[in-house]
């Protein structure tokens, strides 16, 4: 199994205003359907599984709730899982991890934010990868991603040319990988 994280925020870090994520990247969008549904290993009936928040799942429009083609995993202390449809409940992301072992055919697992959870996952040295969607506008913000933490634990691998959406905003894509420090740092203490 992969573990990766995927994101889209400001260069300070946002990715939320009011519940809301405050830009409309069609692109970003797509991006973030195929990447956490594709599989290397479709033919085999394998699948990917996304690990979010209560709030984020909350946020998800009706339409696209839960995510189709994938496990979708709802950690909340909250929430029972009589209370949801579509989606197992966990306690914790060590209980998702734990609940994915299931399944026999996952192939990928996301974490696809809110702030709390991102900040669980660049801890845990089996986050290896992080797809990042950079909004390079300012965009008012109260949710945040963290930012020097990603950057301390991990290094750019590609970045994009800088592109625009129809509705003027600017962005790039890019993928993060995991410093080989920090493996040899948490196995270490
Ligand atoms: N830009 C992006 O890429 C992106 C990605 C995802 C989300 N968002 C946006 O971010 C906002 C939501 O983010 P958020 O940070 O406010 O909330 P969130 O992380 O989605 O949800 C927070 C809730 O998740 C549960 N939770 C999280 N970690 C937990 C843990 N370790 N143990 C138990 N429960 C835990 C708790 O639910 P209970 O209160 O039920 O215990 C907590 O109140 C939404 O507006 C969404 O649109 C943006």
């Amino acid at each position: 199994m992969e573990y990766a994280i995927i994101v889209a925020c400001t260069s300070t870090g946002g990715i939320a205003k009011d519940g809301k994520i405050p830009w409309d990247i069609p692109a970003d969008m797509a991006r973030f359907a195929r990447i956490t549904t594709e599989t290397e290993c479709d033919s085999s009936g394998y699948i990917n599984a996304v690990i979010m928040g209560r709030k984020t799942w909350e946020s998800l429009p009706d339409k696209h709730r839960p995510l189709r083609g994938r496990i979708n995993i709802v950690i909340s202390s909250t929430l029972n899982q009589d209370d949801i449809t579509g989606a197992r409940v966990a306690r914790s992301l060590t209980h998702a991890h734990t609940l994915l072992h299931e399944y026999p055919s996952v192939a990928k697992v996301f974490v696809i934010g809110g702030a709390t959870l991102y900040t669980e996952a660049l801890r845990n040295f089996q986050y290896t990868s992080v797809y990042m969607t950079l909004v390079k506008d300012d965009m008012l913000c109260d949710t945040f991603f963290p930012m020097d933490m990603l950057y301390s634990r991990y290094h750019i691998d590609y970045q994009t040319f800088d592109m625009h959406s129809s509705s003027g905003v600017t962005y790039s894509f890019s993928l993060l990988t995991q410093r080989p420090t920090v493996l040899t740092r948490d196995c270490t203490g």
